[in-house]
């Protein structure tokens, strides 16, 4: 094959998801899985998002707004930002690999924490982008390590704060210093999808610190708390002339119109957004001490997911797990962990019940 591809797209491995509901249900014969592995809102959306949906079902002969004007128009005054300072994606990922493709060159290089959000090196080997993966210190990211893989041709660093997948935070004073000492012309991705679930007063907004540098951008996602997964809208918000550029990248008609709508309405349903938090914030102490109970080692998360880890590989206990149709995460790079997503009370119940069963 040598020749149709840059080397670098030959190498790379397809992003694996969680495994879906009905493959687990078709495969292992499980009348009923339930899914922990990808980190969504197990209480659903809310319904004056579902509400908004079906009405502008009527309308799907048309294409969607492109500028996505209302849309961007409720996020900036959300966030009390200037409408050209907001960006929409299909997901957050989608403005996480434009600001790679728009910014970087081949002879560019990217900063990464590792275990991280694993879109990032599938994001610069697509496009031919050298990079550093700093690997994490007791599980948080090492900001001092990413300081120093800085080189002269750096041009973006990305942090998710917190991370994905250890759900470790940096605190406002850490990520303020780092901020301060990254050199003005490397634009900081910060990539806060999971920054309405954190609890953590020293959790930092990174939109307030907006004025450390002119060069960052901030990523927030509808797929977490606003339980939109399935819609794909993501948001970056950064100075109006970064996202202009990002914004001539972008396809033209990248975000639906059905989810356009969703959003804004999931937007202003702040009711749906407290009660998810709450119920994560109970569920997610109730579970970290289920699996203490259980003898295993859980990484305090500000997520909606737990990093467990286990005394051994977790390839055969994930399949003893599935075979219950119980769906969790499998972490390619830490073998002895499993990612396991923040479920409805049952849900948890359920998985605490298995993995009782597959490790005694
Ligand atoms: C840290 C992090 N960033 C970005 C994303 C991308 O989410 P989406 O494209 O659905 O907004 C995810 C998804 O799991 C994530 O964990």
């Amino acid at each position: 094959m040598s020749g149709l591809v840059t080397p670098s797209i030959e190498s790379l491995v397809a992003y694996e998801g969680g495994k879906p509901i009905e493959e687990v249900a078709r495969e292992f014969g499980v009348a009923s899985p339930i899914k922990l592995a990808s980190n969504e809102n197990p209480l659903g959306p809310s319904p004056k998002a579902l509400r908004a949906a079906f009405e502008a079902l009527n309308s799907v002969n048309r294409y969607p707004d492109g500028v996505a004007f209302r849309l961007r128009h409720a996020l900036a005054e959300a966030y009390g930002v200037g409408f050209a300072e907001v960006l929409h994606g299909s997901g957050s990922n989608e403005l996480i690999e434009l600001v790679v493709r728009t910014f970087c060159t081949p002879s560019d290089h990217v900063i990464f924490g590792q275990p991280g959000f694993a879109m990032y090196p599938v994001i610069a080997m697509a496009h031919g982008v050298e990079f550093t993966a700093v690997p994490t210190r007791e599980c948080k990211h090492d900001l001092a390590g990413f300081l120093q893989a800085l080189q002269p041709n750096t041009k973006v660093i990305l942090i998710d704060n917190p991370n994905n997948p250890t759900g470790t935070y940096r605190d406002v004073s850490q990520i303020s210093d780092f901020l301060r000492q990254v050199p003005p012309e490397v634009i900081v991705v910060m990539d806060e999808a999971y920054f309405e679930y954190v609890t953590a007063s020293d959790y930092p907004n990174s939109l307030e610190l907006r004025h450390l540098r002119e060069r960052l951008i901030v990523t927030r996602t509808f797929s977490k708390i606003y339980g939109l997964s399935g819609m794909r809208v993501g948001v970056g918000i950064g100075p109006a002339h970064l996202m202009n550029y990002l914004n001539r990248l972008r396809p033209p008609f990248n975000v639906g119109l059905m989810s356009q709508e969703a959003a804004v309405a999931a937007l202003s349903d702040h009711e749906h957004v407290a009660s998810s938090r709450q119920h994560n914030t109970t569920e997610r102490e109730r579970l970290s001490q289920g699996l203490a109970a259980l003898g295993l080692e859980v990484t305090p998360s500000q997520a909606n997911f737990v990093l467990v880890h286990f005394d051994r590989p977790t390839r055969s206990l994930n399949q003893a797990l599935l075979e219950r149709g119980v769906i969790v995460r499998p972490i390619p790079m830490l073998p002895r962990a499993l990612r396991i997503s923040v479920g409805t009370v049952a849900e948890n119940d359920r998985l605490l019940t298995a993995l009782a069963e597959v490790t005694s």
